[in-house]
């Protein structure tokens, strides 16, 4: 589903991203652990096309956004995006609309998919997420955790192949988290293909299918942890 080769990045005359690899199976949740300041988010903004990469390959679902430093055209940089799905790390609902106008915004308005098909489904998702009481709240009105999965559903609902979520527990009550390791469980044996970036290694280790670890700018360990289902 995703292949990063060799890719690096600067800001500036720092290098951030200094020849990253890593591969992600379809349907697999891949945790990626490491310090602050490590290059964590870069990398997933990378993979969204939200930072320019200097150098390396990265495919998405057969498809290069960038191939040995060239990215692809921006008609076909704008399919690849679609296939992406992200959760931040604030969560960055628009807060002056209901839950559900949250959900149906981008797929309405950047994406020309009718009203009511668009309400349909995000009610379908929110009904998927236990949510189907809070259609008509307001963020203001949620709890984190409830905060956090309008945010999941509203990257749903763009239908991604790839869901990328950075730091996903950073704003939760640490009781929480095990509630987020199964939401994204439940995405995952649906077929999602996932990607975490976090620093909370317990909350990585409920997670994941597999663990690997970024420091410096580099993947320093490919098998810190993996329990099993890809052998
Ligand atoms: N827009 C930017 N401009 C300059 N430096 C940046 C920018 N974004 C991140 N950095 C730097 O890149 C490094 C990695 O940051 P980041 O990817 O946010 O790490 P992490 O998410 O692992 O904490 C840090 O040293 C940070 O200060
Ligand atoms: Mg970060």
């Amino acid at each position: 589903m995703l292949k990063i080769q060799g890719l690096r990045k600067s800001f500036g005359d720092i290098e951030v991203l200094k020849g990253v690899n890593l591969e992600l199976k379809t349907g697999e949740i891949l945790v990626i652990v490491g310090p602050s300041g490590g290059g964590k988010t870069t990398l997933l903004r990378s993979i969204n096309y939200l930072e320019k990469c200097n150098a390396g390959t990265i495919e998405i679902d057969g498809k290069y956004l960038m191939h040995e430093g060239v990215y692809a055209s921006k008609g076909e940089l704008k399919e690849i995006r679609k296939m992406i799905g992200m959760v931040f790390q604030g969560f960055n609902l628009f807060p002056h609309m209901s839950v559900l106008e949250n959900i149906i915004e981008a797929p309405t308005r950047v994406f020309g998919k009718p009203k009511a098909k668009a309400i349909k489904e995000a009610q379908d998702i929110l009904g998927f997420l236990g949510l189907t009481e809070k259609e008509n709240s307001y963020p203001f009105e949620l709890s984190g955790g409830q905060k956090q999965r309008v945010a999941i559903a509203r990257a749903l609902a763009l239908e991604p192949k790839l869901m990328c979520f950075d730091e996903p527990t950073s704003a939760l009550d640490p009781a929480l988290t095990d509630e987020v390791a199964k939401v994204i469980k439940s995405l995952s044996q649906k077929g999602m293909s996932t990607l975490i970036i976090t620093h909370d290694m317990e909350f990585a280790k409920k997670a994941a299918d597999r663990i690997i670890s970024i420091d410096n700018g580099i993947i320093i360990d490919d098998h810190i942890y993996d329990n099993g289902i890809n052998d």
